[in-house]
């Protein structure tokens, strides 16, 4: 059982931050296509389906140990960018705060003895580790190559690359 109220209310706070990512990645898939970077696209609605798959472990989670895993409100998205630089540099930074929140989720579980919420929340420190530095990776690239259209034209094929399990 969850017996804290206050962790309950975190996870549930955390399940929002995950469903959240995966509207702001579907967003960014969607102009990225429009815009004709469809390597970018693919790679971003394959994000958008990891993030709801992290949004459902933790309903799951929240469910089995005897709590009820609530949906809150959304919150508005922006769904219009200048580059697609801008677009994985808004996701670093999205990371970076998800990065925040699930360590705060942490130390909140360890100052309350959760071990298990504790436990459970240390898949997601190894997954946000993983994830910002794979953004930070792409990132560079695009500054290294992407202010040029070939640049631009490469990194979306990389990215194709990476969707479709190749990179
Ligand atoms: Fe599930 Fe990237 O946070």
């Amino acid at each position: 059982m969850i017996k804290n109220k206050k962790i309950e209310q975190a996870l549930i706070g955390q399940i929002k931050n995950e469903e959240h990512s995966s509207r702001l990645y579907m967003a960014m898939a969607s102009w990225c296509h429009a815009n004709g970077f469809h390597g970018a696209s693919k790679y971003l609605f394959k994000q958008s389906d990891e993030e709801r798959a992290h949004m459902l472990k933790i309903v799951n989670y929240v469910n089995e140990r005897g709590g009820h895993a609530t949906l809150s409100e959304l919150d508005n998205l922006t769904d219009n960018y200048k580059t697609l630089i801008e677009v994985f540099e808004k996701i670093l930074k999205h990371e970076e705060f998800i990065t925040t929140e699930i360590n705060n989720l942490y130390e909140e579980s360890m100052k309350s003895k959760d071990y298990a919420t504790a436990t459970f929340i240390q898949w997601f420190i190894t997954e946000q580790l993983e994830e910002e530095s794979t953004f930070q990776d792409i990132l560079d690239k695009m500054r290294m190559t992407g202010s040029t259209p070939g640049g631009v034209y490469w990194i979306d094929r990389e990215l194709a690359m990476i969707a479709a399990g190749r990179g």
